[in-house]
């Protein structure tokens, strides 16, 4: 197949879309004018998780307390939350780990208007309550297939991007499409400092990798303490061990580029000078 063959699948929206991350992972290494090094960018590719159904990808899935109480997990899902509100909302003001099981929800938290139950009362969003129409199984979820129908509809509207989701979020918040609250609390964010507002030149120590790190776009979604100083020391240069590596194993950019925001897979989106154009 030639790859106008594969751009036009893509723009369809078919099946082979899911095909696509092991074949530009293919295309990538035997791309004679790639600007890395080969055996550099196989290490790299070789420890990268594929990329799995799209509506899947930025779901979490909970079950330290609801295992013991009987119930179905709870699945925690971003694409349909994150329309709605920016990731500080909940991250920020909320006070939700961006680790899978690190904020330890329990029932008495939630009941009393805490975390879940902060939007889920009945008023924002359906209730945690019991009562005579309880809403439990939409949370502690045991059958997916809606879920996955809801995803398709909703996606289809929205502008493509290879990887995680197949949505490009970017694209979907520059344009509009989607345009989620950045604050439920009477915290509003404080406005960018002016020399933030210059993109951030990231891996000089590799003159190859040439990333632009916008601090402007980040923040349009994030709060400064979703980085630092936990993911990232505030000055510049200063992070220790941030290499490509790290990052696919869910380290730095890949504390949300391996996890909600687009995944590493999709080297073009940092690596723009990359010579992979496949696509
Ligand atoms: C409506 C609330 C909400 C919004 C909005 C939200 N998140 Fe989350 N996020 C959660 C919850 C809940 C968890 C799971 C926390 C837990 O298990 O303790 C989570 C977990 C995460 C994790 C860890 C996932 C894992 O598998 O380990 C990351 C990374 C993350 N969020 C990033 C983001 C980013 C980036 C955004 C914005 C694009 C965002 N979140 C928006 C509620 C939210
Ligand atoms: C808005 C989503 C949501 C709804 C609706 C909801 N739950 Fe939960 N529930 C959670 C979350 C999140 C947890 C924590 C999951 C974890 O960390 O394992 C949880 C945990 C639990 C636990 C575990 C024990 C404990 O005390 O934490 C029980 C029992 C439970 N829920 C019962 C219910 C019942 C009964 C209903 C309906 C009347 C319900 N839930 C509705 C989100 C929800
Ligand atoms: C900042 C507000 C907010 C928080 C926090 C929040 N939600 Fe929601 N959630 C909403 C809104 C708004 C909707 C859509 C309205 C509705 O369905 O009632 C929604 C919809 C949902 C749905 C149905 C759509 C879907 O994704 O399948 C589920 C399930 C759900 N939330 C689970 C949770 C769980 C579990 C938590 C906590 C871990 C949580 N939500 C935290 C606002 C919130
Ligand atoms: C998505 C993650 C992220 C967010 C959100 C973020 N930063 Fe940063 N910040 C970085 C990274 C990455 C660096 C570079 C670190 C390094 O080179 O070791 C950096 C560097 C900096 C620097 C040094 C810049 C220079 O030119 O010397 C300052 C100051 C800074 N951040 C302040 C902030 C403030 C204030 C906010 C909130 C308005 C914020 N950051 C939000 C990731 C982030
Ligand atoms: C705390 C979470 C978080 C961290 C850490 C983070 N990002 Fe992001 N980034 C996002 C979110 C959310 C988006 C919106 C797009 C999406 O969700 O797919 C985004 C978007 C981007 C985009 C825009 C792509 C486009 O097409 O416009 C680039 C480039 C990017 N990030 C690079 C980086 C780099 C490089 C780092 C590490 C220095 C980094 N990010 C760290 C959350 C994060
Ligand atoms: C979310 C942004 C992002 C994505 C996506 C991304 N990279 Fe990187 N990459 C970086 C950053 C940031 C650095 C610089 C780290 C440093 O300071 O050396 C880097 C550095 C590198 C380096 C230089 C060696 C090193 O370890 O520093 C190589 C090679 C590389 N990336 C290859 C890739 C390949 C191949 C892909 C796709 C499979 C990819 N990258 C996807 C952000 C990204």
């Amino acid at each position: 197949m030639g790859s106008g063959d594969l751009v036009a699948c893509l723009k369809r929206r078919t099946p082979l879309r899911h095909l696509v991350p092991a074949l530009l992972l293919v295309l990538l290494v035997s791309s004679g004018g790639s600007a890395l090094d080969h055996e550099e960018l196989a290490n790299v590719l070789k420890s990268m998780p594929p990329n799995g159904p799209l509506w899947r990808y930025g779901n979490v899935v909970m079950r330290s307390t609801t295992k013991k109480a009987g119930m179905a997990p709870v699945l925690f899902v971003h694409w349909s939350h994150r329309t709605r509100y920016t990731c500080r909302v909940c991250h920020m003001e909320l006070g939700f780990s961006m680790k899978q099981g690190g904020t330890g929800i329990t029932r008495n938290q939630y009941l009393a208007g805490n975390f879940c139950g902060a939007c889920h009362n009945g008023e924002v969003a359906f209730s945690v309550k019991d009562g005579p129409q309880p809403q439990c199984k939409r949370c502690h979820l045991e059958d997916t297939r809606a879920l996955q129908k809801a995803f398709d509809e909703f996606a289809q509207e929205l502008p493509f991007a290879t990887f995680g989701n197949g949505i490009d979020w970017s694209a979907a918040l520059k344009e509009g499409m989607v345009s989620p609250v950045n604050s439920i609390g009477t915290d509003p964010p404080i406005k960018l400092a002016a020399k933030l507002k210059q993109p951030l030149k990231l891996g000089t120590s590799s003159p190859r990798s040439d990333v632009d790190f916008s601090h402007q776009d980040h923040y349009e979604e994030l709060d400064c303490s979703n980085c630092h100083p936990d993911i990232f020391n505030i000055k510049k240069k200063s992070t220790e061990d941030f290499t490509m590596d790290s990052n696919i194993y869910g380290n730095f950019c890949g504390a949300c580029h391996m996890k909600v925001a687009f995944p590493m897979n999709d080297c073009k989106r940092c690596h723009k000078s990359m010579s992979s154009q496949q696509y």
